[in-house]
């Protein structure tokens, strides 16, 4: 990173509120973009879109050039994770991910001592975009956190409740700390190379932080990130961490004091008085527009946006949707989206 450039995101992640909040968007990179789906049509697949560090590039950069969005985001996948430990992970026509799912007995078939290797495709797609991208634009790597992700190997598949999982920390406690452990060490390693790759800021995506009782998100949530940022620093120190845990509700503010991130995501169902209240002052807040009302758009989304903007004016604020943007969201609307909150509205 060229130490000189002012990048609004980065300045904003590391505490310093700018005068209009800067902007990406969860999931910016994707199938609502034409351009998107035509390079997945050439593709060999999307992990081998994930893979191919020129095409993983050129679908990176392509919403930078529709929109002047404050940052470009790594294309990659949480998943990629177990595809690297050789659990199989298949991508199918828009269905989600299906894997084959972790049992206590299979657990030691997972390889972590080859993560890196393989992800080293992924780890030039960082060094190019680096390369590419202008010195105002803040670079962000992520990984999936080590309960998001588990909840994928365990369920082999998105679940609306993560019961599978759950009920595989309950009934087999010590498998399951195995399997965080080795999340965890996964996910240290991946988010170092990232950082030294050039990324400026990681996100840690915990897409399932909700359904869990205080006790669970205390082990599953809490515990597994503030170790993964602790990680992070012993090799990069003051690395810039975002944590997007959807879902924490009453369990944010155990969340933001104890896992050390900068900066915290907010889902879209968090009230913004609630998060006002209980998140420190001084510390970032990201988010927060339903994607839903950037499908619908017009004057309920402005009105939303304005609302969005002024309950954090008091405190660095980074603008993003509470969640990803979904594939039937209009271009016009997130051109739209962009140039309110760029006017600062
Ligand atoms: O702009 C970007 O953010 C691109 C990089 C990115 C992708 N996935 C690309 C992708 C990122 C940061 C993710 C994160 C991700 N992946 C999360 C966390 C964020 C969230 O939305 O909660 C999760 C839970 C996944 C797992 C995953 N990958 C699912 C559930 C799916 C299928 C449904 C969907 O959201 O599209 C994917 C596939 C996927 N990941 C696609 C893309 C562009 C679509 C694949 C295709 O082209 O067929």
């Amino acid at each position: 990173m060229s130490a000189s450039a002012h990048k609004p995101l980065l300045a904003t992640v590391l505490g310093q509120r700018q005068a209009r909040p800067p902007i990406w968007i969860m999931r910016q990179a994707g199938r609502y973009l034409p351009e998107y789906r035509a390079v997945r049509a050439r593709s060999n697949g999307f992990l081998h879109l994930c893979y191919t560090p020129d095409l993983a590039v050129e679908v990176s950069l392509q919403p930078l050039r529709r929109f002047d969005l404050d940052a470009a985001i790594l294309f990659s996948d949480i998943l990629v994770i177990p595809d690297a430990l050789g659990q199989s992970v298949r991508f199918e026509g828009g269905e989600g991910p299906i894997l084959e799912p972790i049992t206590p007995q299979t657990l030691g078939l997972l390889r972590p001592e080859r993560v890196l290797e393989h992800l080293a495709p992924v780890l030039e797609t960082v060094r190019r975009l680096r390369a590419t991208l202008a010195p105002d634009k803040t670079l962000i790597g992520f990984s999936g956190s080590p309960w998001t992700v588990a909840s994928y190997m365990i369920g082999g598949k998105g679940s609306p409740d993560q019961a599978a999982a759950r009920l595989f920390a309950l009934r087999h406690p010590e498998a399951f700390q195995t399997l965080m452990d080795m999340l965890v060490d996964a996910s240290v390693a991946y988010l170092v190379a990232q950082l030294l790759a050039g990324a400026d800021v990681v996100q840690l995506f915990e897409s399932w932080a909700l359904n869990l009782d205080e006790v669970a998100f205390a082990r599953q949530v809490i515990e597994p990130n503030r170790r993964i940022v602790e990680g992070v620093r012993a090799r990069v120190p003051k690395a810039p961490i975002i944590g997007f845990p959807r879902g924490a509700a009453g369990n944010i503010a155990a969340y933001v004091a104890a896992t050390g991130v900068n900066a915290v995501g907010l889902d879209y169902a968090t009230p913004l008085g609630f998060a006002a209240a209980q998140v420190p002052l001084a510390m970032p807040v990201q988010g927060n527009l339903d994607p839903l009302r950037l499908v619908a758009g017009g004057a309920q989304m402005e009105a939303r946006v304005s609302q969005i903007i002024a309950a954090f004016a008091d405190r660095p604020h980074i603008f993003n949707l509470g969640h990803g943007i979904v594939p039937e969201t209009p271009i016009e609307h997130v051109a739209r989206l962009v140039e309110l909150v760029k006017r600062g509205v």
